[in-house]
């Protein structure tokens, strides 16, 4: 047995979701116990991981590329381990195996904490899905990467089986962690780590239903209670901002639209994916609401919060979809008038229902819906963008902007990105994780720009 312990270095190439994201997070704390440190390039890793998504073809694809450039340093170095994981290794394992000979391992969604003993002894792990064993979802976790923002996974799974839909394939049955356990996670983050805000993660967070150690159900909308309880003075004390991704407009109740009236740590943003607006696609997906009703839970939602964000997601071209089930959709679009939306070309994938029938929208009639959707989304985003403009804003900054080193990046409570300078004499540097009031003064439909709204306000200390 080769011992692979002189192994020092990984790098870890994430696609997919932010429950990606924060497994790949996972995994390099479960490799540090084994002395793993994060490369910062494929070059200089002697462990490289790709963590995959397979929620359109797209996304596989993206990720079977990059595992032919990684084979290609393999090749140079052949010292270097290889390894597959994530949503596509989950359902793929034995095929990929066999397909990339060169690949040292394969494993699957929920895997990632056995990758130590895998490295031993390179056996290839994936989780039977589908049985009714309860797994121990997730290591507890000190996270030394953690930035001024984290994410937390409470649920895993999906049990809604839309058509589309290749997730309950990928990660199995449905379940939640504790409360107790995503309580003491968060506590971690905040105390330890000086996390301000947090993200609840899950591909339902809604149908939340933590099992706490009395043996008694939580609710989503009691987790987040119990959020807002902590975060006054309590473990939590510190945590200024919450937010939870996704949801499901089934589960979305009067209760959680009551939450963004009720706790002030929760951020007045909800992403609500609706993904078409004609009901007899709506029916073929497998949504069980109607147009109407989610129209009900956003009017529901701004009853509590009219202030609210919103943003959401739409496939466009499902099978069958035509110019009219189109036009519904851009009519909830309108209608709504969305922060932002996520719009994504329908992707045939292995398992699902809709595999079966015929993706008969020509990709030409595709695109050119898709074209038409972004543009009107574009001059609704811009239109929401601008109505903060003139007042102030709470930015939590984010970093330096990626496209502009002289600017940095922030963001508000209803998650818009707001781009400003620091350049003003007399004040001092401002930093990542420093909460700001700016004066927002100009907007596009994807940003907006702020400043200090007078020249005798300071910085926050530091
Ligand atoms: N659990 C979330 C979605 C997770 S997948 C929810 O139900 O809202 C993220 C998004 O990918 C979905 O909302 C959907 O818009 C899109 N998506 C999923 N399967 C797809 C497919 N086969 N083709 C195109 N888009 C897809
Ligand atoms: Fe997929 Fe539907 Fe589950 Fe979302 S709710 S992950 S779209 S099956
Ligand atoms: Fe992709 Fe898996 Fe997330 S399929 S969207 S990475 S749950």
């Amino acid at each position: 047995m080769v011992s692979q312990f002189s192994v020092k270095k990984v790098y870890i190439q994430t696609y997919g979701c932010q429950m990606n994201t924060y497994d790949t997070e996972q995994m390099l704390q479960v490799l540090a116990t084994k002395g793993f440190e994060s490369a910062k390039s494929p070059d200089e890793a002697q462990l490289i991981v790709i963590n995959s998504c397979s929620v359109r073809e797209k996304s596989e694809t993206k990720a079977l590329s990059q595992l032919g450039r990684f084979a290609a340093l393999k090749k140079s170095d052949p010292s270097k381990v290889l390894a597959f994981g994530g949503c596509v290794g989950q359902t793929e394992g034995p095929k990929l195996k066999k397909q990339f000979p060169f690949l040292d391992l394969v494993f699957g969604t929920n895997n990632y904490r056995d990758l130590p003993e895998m490295l031993d002894e390179f056996t290839p792990r994936w989780n039977e899905i589908g049985g009714d064993e309860e797994r121990d979802l997730l290591v507890p976790s000190k996270r030394p990467e953690a930035k001024s923002q984290a994410f937390i996974t409470i649920t895993n799974g999906c049990d809604k089986f839309c058509s589309y839909c290749i997730v309950p394939f990928t990660r199995g049955r449905e379940i939640s962690r504790s409360p107790e356990e995503i309580v003491e996670e968060a506590a971690v983050l905040v105390q330890q780590r000086g996390v301000k805000e947090i993200m609840l993660l899950g591909q339902n967070v809604n149908s939340y239903w933590g099992k706490n150690k009395q043996g008694a159900f939580t609710s989503l909308f009691q987790l987040l209670e119990l959020f807002q309880k902590e975060s006054e003075g309590g473990k939590l004390n510190g945590l200024k901002r919450l937010r939870y991704t996704t949801s499901h407009p089934r589960d979305f109740d009067e209760d959680l639209a009551r939450a963004f009236r009720d706790f002030p740590v929760l951020c007045e943003f909800l992403h609500l994916p609706f993904q078409a607006g004609s009901d007899a696609v709506l029916r073929k997906m497998r949504r069980f609401y109607t147009a109407k009703d989610f129209l009900r839970k956003m009017e529901l939602v701004r009853k509590y919060r009219p202030d609210i964000a919103l943003s959401t997601d739409v496939i466009v071209g499902f099978p069958t979809e035509t110019r009219a089930d189109f036009e519904e959709t851009l009519r909830v679009i309108r209608e709504v008038e969305f922060d932002n939306i996520y719009s994504f070309i329908y992707s045939e994938r292995p398992y699902t229902r809709s595999e079966q029938w015929v993706d008969d929208v020509p990709l030409a009639e595709k695109k050119s819906r898709i074209h038409e959707l972004l543009d009107t989304q574009r001059a609704i985003s811009k239109k929401k963008y601008s109505e903060d403009i003139g007042q102030i804003a709470e930015v939590l900054v984010e970093g330096r902007s990626k496209n502009n080193a002289s600017l940095w990046t922030g963001r508000t409570r209803k998650n818009r990105v707001i781009h400003f300078t620091d350049e003003v004499p007399g004040i001092a540097p401002v930093k990542e994780g420093d909460f700001l009031n700016l004066l927002v003064t100009d907007a596009s439909h994807s940003w907006q720009a702020g400043e200090l709204p007078l020249k005798e306000h300071q910085w926050p200390a530091a």
